[in-house]
């Protein structure tokens, strides 16, 4: 065990747990974006940075290690200004439709944005130039949306094990897709839905929509593995 100090909060914690999920189970909210309870951390967000006393510097609180005699602060003028910026650089290479966007209100990115005061404004708006992919079964791809948090890609790896989700290239552009960019169903995807399940914007979601219906994925799905010859397990909509 390990005795930490957050926001002069001293708390006992496991040795090595991360510091952000410490905070947020003691009720200090970090504000945070890549990590996902369920999966790795990839540190990428920028968004859960704190400070350690005694060290120089900002740090990721989702990948840092807690260690016995830690003093850690979240909150104070520089903190906020990065995280300010990070967000702006997040935002900048996002479509600025919130009102008009299928997740409006559903959105971890938009309610993130809010909560730090942040605009696209500031940093140059650029567009990523992808076309909305909807030539697969039950999701829409919409990679201009994407943020890169990478939690499509663990999910897909580490919650089922299949690995169809992965970063690819196009020009100077990264984003999510499949191995030569193959239809989901051709590269092997089981349409169990962790994708869209983690993704924390409009990128990888639902052709129907559940938000206000008040129903989930699995009230309108059934396994088609008794009707298909094949054999399959992919789920359909009923
Ligand atoms: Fe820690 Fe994204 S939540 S870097």
């Amino acid at each position: 065990m390990a005795v930490i100090t957050i926001d002069g909060i001293r708390l006992n914690v496991e040795n090595n747990r991360n510091v952000l999920d410490c905070a947020l189970e003691a009720g200090v909210y970090i504000p945070h974006l890549c990590h996902h309870p369920a999966l790795s951390e990839l540190g990428s967000c920028r968004m859960c940075i704190v400070e350690v006393e005694g060290r120089d510097g900002v740090e990721t609180s989702c990948t840092m290690k807690a260690k016995d005699g830690m003093v850690i602060h979240t909150k104070s003028e520089r903190l906020t200004k990065l995280r300010t910026l990070a967000m702006e650089l997040l935002l900048s290479a996002h479509p600025e439709d919130c009102s008009t966007c299928p997740v409006y209100g559903d959105c971890e990115l938009q309610t993130l944005m809010q909560y730090i005061g942040a605009s696209g404004g500031r940093v140059k708006m650029r567009s990523k130039g992808f076309k909305s992919d909807d030539r697969n079964p039950l999701f829409i791809h919409d990679m201009n949306r994407c943020i890169l948090c990478g939690r499509c890609v663990r999910a897909c790896d580490e919650l089922r094990g299949v690995k169809v989700l992965r970063y690819n290239k196009k020009d100077m552009e990264t984003y999510v897709g499949t191995i030569h960019d193959k239809l989901l169903a051709d590269a092997d995807c089981r349409f169990c839905g962790a994708c869209a399940q983690v993704c924390p914007t409009g990128t990888i979601r639902d052709k129907v929509s559940f938000i206000g219906s008040g129903k989930t994925r699995e009230d309108v799905m059934i396994p088609c593995k008794a009707a298909c010859p094949a054999g399959t397990d992919v789920p359909r909509y009923v």
